[in-house]
Parts: C-alpha cells; structure tokens; sequence
C-alpha cells in the first residue's frame, strides 16, 4: 500500500492559458513544453486503513491546512477512481531552490498521481496517469512525460480525451533552459485565478485563441527538423501574447517586474550580438532562456552582470514519471 514518484516540472513552450471545464481541469487550447532536468518533486504515498485523516508533509514540515485540503482533495479523485476509502499519509520532497518562485504544482500533481495510483496496486499506462495528473493541474498532465510533450485538449466533456503526448524524447535533442531568479515575492495572482479572470473579462483572449493553433503548428515542424531559431521565434512569440491577454483584463494584471523586463531586454540585446536566445515567461516575474549548449556559458556570463539576476539555474531536457524505493534524504 506504498509506492514513492519523481516527476520533473516542465516549461510550456506554448502555454495552457484559460480552461473550459474548472472542476476537470479541461483547457480552452492545446499546450506544449519542455520537462526540465533541474526541478522535480519526489513523493510517497501510503495507504492505511489504520488513519483517521489524510496526511500530508512537505519537505519535512507538516503542510499548512489550505495545503493538506487541497491534497485531500485530489485524493479523494484517486480513491473514486480506485474505489477504495482509506486515508493516506503523504511525504513530499521539493528539489526546487527554495522561496525562488519556480515552485511548480506540475511536478507535485505528477508525481502524487503516479504514487498513490501505484501504491494502490494500480498498474495504470501513462495516457490514464496524464488524465490523472491534469485534474491536480493541468500543466502536470505533461510531466509524465519526459522531453517534449503536447498536452491536447481534447473534446469530450468528460475529459477522457484530454492529456499529454510524447512528441520528442529527452535525448534526441539537447534544448537548454537557464532559469533566471529575480524575485522571491510572493505572486501577486495565482496562474489558476489568473487565467480564469483572463477568460472572463480580457478582450484579447480570443485573439490567443486565434493564434495558437498557428503556433502550435510551427513548434512542431521546429522540433521535428531540430530548427532552433523557429523554436524560440515562436516559444517567446506566444508567451507573449499569454502576457498580452492579462493587460486587457479587468481588473487588469501583469507578472512582469520591471527586473522581468530587463532579462528580456538583455536576450533581445544577446540576439543582436549573434546569440541564439530566447524567453519565455510563465505566472511569475522569473525569465526562462532557451538557448543550445554552445551558448550557454556566453549567455551566463552576460546575465551574471545584471544587478537584478539572484540566480541562474541551468535545465536539461528531462525525464517523465519514475518509480522509486525510498524518498531521498532531506538536506
Ligand atoms: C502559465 O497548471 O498551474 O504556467 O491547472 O489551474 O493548476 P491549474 O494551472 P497551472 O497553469 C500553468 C500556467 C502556465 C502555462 C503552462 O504551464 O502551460
């Protein structure tokens, strides 16, 4: 009645904004991203019959209530699923720097789906995990892949087609990810209220809406043919129309600081010298650069001059859900 996970966040190259269905997690458009190397979530699960209530630590910490809430939550899914009613104690493991805001619930929804259907004795394939893993968040329907994966949206209302593919493995092309730190605030919107909010009140999103399958199209035939340029053309074109759509809402909002601008400012600058750079931005201030990896060191050492950079994590491709013995040490 235990089993432990590991599941790697991803970064959408052609972001999920907005969503049709709340309550199943079902999305208004297809996404794409890139599972990282760097950030990842390892979580046991074990079921008891014993318990009294579901428990939850993370990072060795008893989870704060609104925390816990929302794991019983989705455990109640699980046990629906399975239709068993025991309660679980749950164990988590961040490898995520902490307080840098990179924090992800892709990697945590991925890889407790994958634990508690595991510990339950459930020997499920990875499209009924995906389903699984979306209705925590929908960006972790894509961490249980590894390398690129498209989450398609799907059509039915009860979600059964709705969940991520594989579209190229981790190994078959080595994209790099420099995660850049700015800022340890606090966000100002959660991306859930803020996309919804978008999808209420923004004049623009039906204009994402137009533009995305275009987009979608593109990143395909730049992943397919390994053509970097067009990849990163269209990654840091559509994050930019998601962050458009936010400055038409009302009330209105953005994630940019004016640190977020500057990293953007200096990949536009890095380009101009010859560098193949590009951004992309998700519900955060923080700044992802996609680059090859003869480039990376260069793209380093420029940022590192910037006053405003607090850190710079460097990403690989990396993989989809595995199943471990143990949880790693903390610390
Ligand atoms: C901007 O998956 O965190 O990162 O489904 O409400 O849990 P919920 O949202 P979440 O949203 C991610 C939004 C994004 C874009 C993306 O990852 O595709």
């Amino acid at each position: 009645m235990k089993a432990v996970a590991k599941a790697h966040t991803n970064i959408a190259l052609i972001k999920y904004w907005g969503k049709r269905n709340d309550e199943l997690i079902l999305p208004m458009n297809n996404s794409l991203s890139l599972t990282l190397d760097h950030f990842y979530t390892t979580t046991e699960v074990q079921f008891d019959e014993a318990l009294q209530t579901d428990t939850f630590i993370f990072n060795g910490e008893t989870a704060s209530d609104s925390e816990s809430a929302k794991i019983s939550s989705y455990l109640d899914r699980i046990r629906q699923f399975a239709g068993v009613q025991m309660y679980a104690a749950v164990r988590s493991v961040n490898h995520v720097p902490t307080s840098a805001g990179f924090a992800s619930s892709a990697s945590g929804f991925a890889a407790l789906a994958a634990a508690s259907t595991k510990a339950l004795g459930l020997d499920l394939d990875r499209k009924t995990l995906s389903i699984l893993a979306r209705q925590g968040s929908g960006s972790a329907c894509r961490s249980v892949f590894g390398g690129f994966a498209e989450w398609e949206k799907g059509s039915r209302t009860d979600g059964s087609d709705s969940y991520a593919v594989p579209i190229m493995s981790k190994t078959e092309w080595d994209v790099r990810v420099l995660s850049v730190l700015l800022e340890s605030n606090e966000k100002p919107i959660s991306s859930r209220k803020g996309m919804k909010r978008t999808v209420e009140t923004s004049p623009f999103y039906s204009g994402w809406l137009e533009a995305v399958d275009h987009e979608l199209k593109e990143i395909k035939t730049a992943i397919r043919t390994k053509d970097f340029e067009r990849l990163g053309k269209v990654a840091e074109a559509n994050a930019l129309k998601m962050h458009a759509t936010m400055l038409g809402s009302h009330p209105p909002f953005t994630y940019w600081q004016s640190s977020t601008m500057a990293v953007m400012e200096e990949v536009q600058h890095l380009r101009d010298k010859g560098i193949q750079a590009y951004y992309t931005i998700d519900a955060g201030p923080n700044v992802k650069i996609l680059c090859l990896p003869e480039d990376e060191q260069k793209i380093r050492d420029e940022l590192e001059n910037l006053e405003m950079v607090k850190g710079i994590y460097g990403c690989r491709p990396g993989p989809g859900i595995e199943y471990k013995e143990k949880l790693p040490s903390l610390g």
